[in-house]
This record gives structure tokens, C-alpha cells and sequence, in this order.
């Protein structure tokens, strides 16, 4: 069963189960400033939710760089870490 450890808390959650929705159903501050109102809702086309990943995920999208990883679009396979991304814009 993956871990996710972000801002200190330390969640467990079904394998291959989506790091977006993990986090915001854990209360976890995925959004920077008015993002938080204003993003795609998960289906991968604004960035706002990119953070960046330590642990073993699905493969990287092609919408996603080598620095951070869409939480949209990532699904957990092991133990991760996760940290919050700058903001790209
Ligand atoms: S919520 Fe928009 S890219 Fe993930």
C-alpha cells in the first residue's frame, strides 16, 4: 500500500491510486494563491498542481518536465514524497 508523505503528514491510499485526489481528500495545500479557485480541475491542462516527486510514480507525461510532476496525472505505486513546486508562471 503506497505511502505519501507531503507537509508533514503521512497518508496511505489504495496502489494506483491518483496523487491529485489523495492529496486534496487529505487536506493537503496542493494549490499556490488564487489557483486553488482557478485550475483545470485534474484533467492535466494548466499545471497548477505540478509538485515535485521523490518515490516510484507512473511514468512521467508527456505534458510534464523532468523538475515536477502534474499530480493529475501521476499515480502512486510506492512510497512518495512530495513537495511542493515553484510556481511555473
Ligand atoms: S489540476 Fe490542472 S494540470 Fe493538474
Amino acid at each position: 500500500m503506497p505511502k505519501v508523505l507531503a507537509q508533514g503528514k503521512t497518508i496511505e491510499c489504495e496502489k494506483k491510486a491518483n496523487l491529485r485526489k489523495v492529496l486534496l481528500h487529505n487536506g493537503i495545500d496542493l494549490y499556490n494563491g488564487g489557483a486553488s479557485f482557478i485550475n483545470c480541475r485534474g484533467i492535466g491542462s494548466c499545471g497548477t498542481c505540478a509538485v515535485k516527486v521523490e518515490g516510484e510514480v507512473s511514468a512521467a507525461n508527456w505534458r510534464d518536465n523532468a523538475k515536477s510532476d502534474r499530480t493529475c496525472l501521476t499515480i502512486l505505486l510506492h512510497e512518495t514524497y512530495v513537495r511542493k513546486a515553484k510556481l511555473r508562471f
